[in-house]
């Protein structure tokens, strides 16, 4: 349970709209402060007359705050009803680990090979579409993909030898495992560059990256002798899936399909100071929540601040180059 998180909820005014994000960050009964009451389960009205509100909360009795801020920890995943859940025994390894696990044995289920598994927090309902496609929809991506056909689980490579590793685009050894970058040389003569860089996604199960809030900025341009950029020089592409901070408008979508690519071109006059020339990849992993964090600390709202302002920083450190290239310009 992250700050940005943490400082956007307050469960105790507004239970609706914190259970409606613990259904994936903290969905076990014992993470949430308050439940729905008895009396709340019923007609659209509570005993006063009045309509639904709040009011239908009661004081969760099981709460237990240390689970809570565990978030997706072991129990979400492998706890029900006070039953151990897991993937059926590894062949060789078999009864011995059965044997001493300390959970009486366990209940084993192939579901938790199944890239179903991971739907459940990592694809939205249909009915919550921006420009056809639902916000978070990797699940489907994997499904169309070719590493569906060969049976390429989420697991495999996100959990490889039932490690419990759960890299994503915050890793820049993860990022690079997914793209491939292929830079050609056009042209560079005595007054004119022309290099294209293509992108490839060789290795994410879905598109790269398959969310809206990372952003992968492509750009290009011309360094002097002093190593000082040249303004004009600077040529800039983005790949990902830009939306509005309200979630309700797509401003572009340009994350790469799996096996699919992208093409940067720089096409430019060489500048009279230019010395070198520079192309790079740079990853903003959490570019959305970043712009919308700068903006509710701006507004004045019922948010944590001091949460926000420590969770805006994260999303500051988090920014890494995920390729650069160099090329000597100097004139002969
Ligand atoms: C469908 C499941 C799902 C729901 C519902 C959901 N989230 Fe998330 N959330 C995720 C996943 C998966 C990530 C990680 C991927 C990413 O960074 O976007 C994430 C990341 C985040 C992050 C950035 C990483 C971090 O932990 O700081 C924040 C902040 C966040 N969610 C807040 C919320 C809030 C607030 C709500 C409720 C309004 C919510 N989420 C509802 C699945 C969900
Ligand atoms: C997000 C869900 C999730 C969480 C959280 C999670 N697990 Fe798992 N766990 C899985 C899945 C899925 C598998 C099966 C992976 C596979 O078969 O490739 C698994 C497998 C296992 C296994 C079997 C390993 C083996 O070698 O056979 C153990 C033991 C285990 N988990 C323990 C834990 C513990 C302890 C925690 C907390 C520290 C934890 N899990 C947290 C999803 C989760
Ligand atoms: C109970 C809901 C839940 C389930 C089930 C779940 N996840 Fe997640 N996952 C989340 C949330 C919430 C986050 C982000 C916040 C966090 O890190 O706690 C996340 C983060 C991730 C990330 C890191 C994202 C990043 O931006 O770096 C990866 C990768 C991931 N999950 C893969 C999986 C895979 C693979 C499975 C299935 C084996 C799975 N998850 C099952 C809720 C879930
Ligand atoms: C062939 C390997 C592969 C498969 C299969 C795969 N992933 Fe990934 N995944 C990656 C790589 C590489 C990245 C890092 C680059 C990126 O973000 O696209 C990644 C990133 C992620 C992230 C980070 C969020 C983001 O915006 O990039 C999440 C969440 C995630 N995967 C979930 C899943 C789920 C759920 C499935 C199954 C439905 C799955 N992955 C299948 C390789 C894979």
């Amino acid at each position: 349970m992250s700050p940005g998180l943490m400082g956007q909820l307050n469960p105790d005014h507004n239970p609706e709209f914190a259970a409606s994000c613990y259904f994936c960050h903290a969905p076990l009964t014992e993470q949430a402060e308050v439940k729905i009451g008895a009396r709340g389960k019923g007609q659209g009205m509570n005993q006063s007359g009045s309509h639904q509100g709040s009011s239908k909360y009661i004081k969760n009795p099981s709460f237990d705050s240390k689970l809570k801020l565990s978030g997706v920890s072991c129990p979400v995943c492998h706890l029900r009803e006070g039953k151990v859940y897991g993937p059926p025994l590894r062949q060789g390894q078999g009864s011995r680990v059965k044997g001493q696990d300390g959970h009486n044995g366990f209940v084993e289920k192939d579901f938790f090979e199944k890239a179903e598994f991971c739907a459940a927090c990592h694809q939205m309902d249909e009915g919550y579409e921006l420009n056809g496609k639902v916000l978070t929809n990797t699940y489907k991506e994997w499904k169309a993909s070719e590493y569906s056909r060969n049976n390429i689980t989420c697991q495999k490579c996100h959990m490889p030898d039932r490690q419990h590793l759960f890299r994503g685009i915050h890793d820049p050894e993860m990022a690079s495992k997914g793209a491939t970058f292929e830079l050609i040389i056009d042209k560079i003569s005595n007054d004119k560059i022309k290099v294209r860089l293509k992108i490839t996604n060789t290795g994410a199960g879905h598109y790269f990256p398959t969310y809206a809030t990372p952003l992968i900025v492509i750009r290009g341009f011309m360094l002097d002798s002093k190593g000082k950029t040249i303004k004009d020089s600077i040529k800039e592409s983005y790949i990902g899936r830009k939306i509005s901070l309200n979630l309700e408008q797509e401003h572009f979508d340009t994350r790469i399909p799996p096996k699919g690519s992208f093409n940067f071109e720089y096409k430019n006059i060489l500048h009279k100071d230019a010395d070198r020339f520079i192309i790079e990849a740079k990853v903003y992993p959490d570019k959305f929540y970043n712009e919308f964090y700068k903006s509710i600390l701006k507004e004045g709202s019922a948010y944590n601040k001091e949460l926000i302002k420590e969770a805006l920083k994260a999303t500051e450190k988090s920014v890494y180059t995920l390729y650069k290239k160099k090329i000597d310009l100097k004139k002969k």
